[in-house]
């Protein structure tokens, strides 16, 4: 237990069997749902990696997660960021859940872990190359919030998902 007047500290971890999933609660069930159902089962399967946001004095509680995977994006969708030839389809990371436990909104946790994932597709950059992240934002209010961050609309076709191509991630990485 942290101490009357210590500050908490938080930090992001991949998530294990050890951490609580039932308990979390967003304002979207969906997502939740994810989490609880999907994450491991997806993890174990070398299909998506999932982190969670905790706190030090209570490391087994999920304050927010995230989940990065990558996406296979036809050229038709997008053509200005990805620069791909006509008919080709590119892959692109994809932060394919995020979501902030009721209680912590408005804390700043979705902006840390929309870095985390920027540093961990800087990683991928590095050893594969990567074009771009892309997201499908699940509603009004989190394209707002994606759009606050930095991603963008490539394709007014398909106004939901944005993307930030990879010199953007970098250099918003440096200014971080
Ligand atoms: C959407 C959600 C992840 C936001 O989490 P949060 O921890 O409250 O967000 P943060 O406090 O980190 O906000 C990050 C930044 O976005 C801004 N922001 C938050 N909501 C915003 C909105 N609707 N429009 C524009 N900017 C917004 C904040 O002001 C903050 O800006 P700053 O860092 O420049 O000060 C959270 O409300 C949630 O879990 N919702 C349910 C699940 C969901 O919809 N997930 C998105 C799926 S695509």
């Amino acid at each position: 237990m942290t101490e009357i007047g210590q500050p908490r500290h938080y930090k992001i971890e991949m998530l294990t069997s050890a951490h609580d999933r039932r308990s979390f609660e967003s304002e979207n069930p969906k997502i939740d749902d994810y989490l609880k159902r999907m994450a491991l089962q997806r993890m174990k399967r070398h299909q998506a990696r999932t982190f969670v946001i905790i706190a030090d004095d209570e490391p087994t509680a999920i304050l927010g997660f995230y989940t990065l995977t990558m996406a296979t994006i036809s050229f038709d969708e997008s053509p200005p960021i990805y620069k791909a030839p006509p008919g080709k389809s590119v892959t692109a990371a994809l932060l394919a859940q995020m979501a902030v436990a009721k209680t912590y909104s408005g804390k700043g946790f979705a902006r840390k872990m929309v870095m985390h994932c920027l540093h961990n597709c800087r990683q991928i950059d590095a050893v594969s190359g990567l074009l771009a992240i892309t997201v499908d934002a699940a509603d009004e209010n989190a394209k707002s919030l994606y759009l606050h961050l930095g991603f963008e609309v490539a394709d007014e076709r398909d106004p939901m998902r944005l993307h930030m191509p990879m010199d953007a991630v970098i250099k918003k990485l440096e200014m971080d």
